[in-house]
């Protein structure tokens, strides 16, 4: 079975832990958008490791994870990503393909995010990681991918003339002195041969992969609301975050995926800027915010914090094919006396159920919620449905008829056996 995984909504759902658990019954794992914005965390053995570039899946010992031509690649991280794994005993090998198509991060992509950011008057509180303008020089025709890195002439005709006109941009309209042709030059043939026995057309390894029967788990980075186009746009990340973003970056057709999973938090989070609805006052944020541990697994930024927000999470469903729901950090909430899920907006009298596109809607939209009971912290952890609080049970019941998709996992904890599977 070949099962898409995504987050539904603005990323660091816990998507790590609940594709390290799908993992262990898939035979490929490929991340397919994205860059090195994203974090993965997950806790094995009491052991924390967080993949930025990596597929988690790699932690599976006889797994083969592939990073598709949907990927922005910075090689420099992903350098350090594998050498880090292997000090921690993680054997690579063979096990790691990166698609010739994936297009590259190069420093001026890097430094363009952060001073593009600094002039911009609505901040959209970018990882400043070089994702957005690597993706738009592939959308330019002028990337550089990291089949180039293997073939000096090619990569030094796209660098030159890449700099060419950037260095000029750089100067002009930043005061940045721009980029050295040799510096990057070399660097970035150092990465080829670096990766060059991995590099290979995923696309067809994958397809492969699929026509003898083999599983592939397509991991999801971010979450649908900052997909760049159903996302709070301008607020979004530059990918396709959304099941299909899984077929146009990886090379399998759609009428290969089987099953799409949405891994939903019991509340809501976001970092970085842009509208939130259901966010919390800062004093009880800040409550969440420890309790959850909520901060950016790559920035470390404090993460916003709010109640569940049933209308996007429908709408999550929807534009994904959401057939099942893992709920994530369901811990978070034991002990508040009362949850709240928004079951609609109201704006200048008028009511919405479905989520608006409107920037000035969504802006000032006010929450109605639904009240429910909270329930107590179990004196031992629940390992099983049965086990949950009657009121955590009406919770997700309701989450489970109003997002019209059934709950297969329901996260309690950090680790990997704390998952309640149904
Ligand atoms: P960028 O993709 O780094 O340019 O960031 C654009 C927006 O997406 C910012 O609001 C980031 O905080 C947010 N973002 C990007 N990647 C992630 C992620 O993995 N988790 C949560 N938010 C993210």
């Amino acid at each position: 079975m070949n099962i898409v995984l995504v987050g539904m909504q603005w990323g660091d759902e816990g998507k790590g832990k609940i594709i390290d658990i799908l993992s262990a019954k898939a035979d490929y794992i490929v991340r397919y958008q994205g860059g090195n914005n994203a974090g993965h965390t997950v806790v094995v053995q009491n052991k924390e490791y967080i993949f930025h570039l990596m597929p988690s899946g790699i932690l599976h010992k006889d797994k083969i994870c592939c990073i598709g031509n949907g990927v922005v690649i910075d090689p420099a991280v992903l350098l350090k990503e594998i050498n880090d794994l292997q000090k921690c005993g993680l054997h690579i090998g063979k096990r790691l393909k990166i698609s010739t198509l994936a297009h590259v991060i190069l420093p001026y992509h890097r430094i363009l995010d952060q001073l593009r950011e600094t002039k911009r008057t609505q901040k959209i509180g970018t990882t400043g990681r070089g994702i957005g303008p690597c993706y738009a020089d592939k959308i330019n025709r002028c990337g550089i991918r990291m089949v180039d890195l293997l073939n000096p002439g090619v990569l030094r005709q796209k660098l030159r003339d890449n700099l060419n006109e950037k260095n000029e941009i750089f100067k002009k309209v930043y005061g940045n002195p721009g980029f050295s042709f040799e510096k990057i030059y070399k660097e970035y043939l150092g990465y080829g041969r670096e990766f060059g026995s991995s590099i290979c057309d995923t696309a067809m390894l994958l397809n492969e992969a699929h026509r003898r029967r083999k599983e592939v788990l397509f991991e999801g980075a971010q979450g649908t609301f900052l997909d760049i186009d159903f996302g709070t746009y301008p607020f979004v990340t530059s990918s396709s975050t959304t099941a299909g973003g899984a077929c146009i970056g990886s090379g399998i057709s759609p009428v290969h995926i089987d099953k799409v999973i949405g891994v939903v938090k019991a509340y809501t989070t976001r970092v970085g800027e842009g509208p939130f609805p259901t966010e919390f006052s800062s004093r009880f944020g800040k409550i969440v915010r420890e309790r959850g541990s909520e901060f950016g697994a790559t920035t470390g930024r404090p993460r916003r914090c709010g109640w569940f927000d049933a209308v996007m999470a429908r709408a999550s469903v929807i534009l994904n094919g959401i057939s099942e729901l893992a709920i994530t950090k369901m811990d978070v909430l034991d002990g508040m006396p009362t949850i709240k899920v928004c079951t609609a907006y109201i704006y200048k009298g008028k009511r919405f159920t479905a989520f608006p596109h409107d920037f000035e809607v969504i802006k000032n939209a006010k929450p109605i919620y639904k009240e429910f009971s909270g329930w107590d912290k179990r004196p031992y952890k629940p390992s099983s449905y049965r086990e949950l609080h009657p009121h955590a049970k009406d919770y997700l019941s309701f989450l489970k008829d109003h997002l019209r998709a059934k709950i297969t996992m329901v996260s309690v904890g950090s680790s990997r056996q704390d998952t309640i599977l149904l």
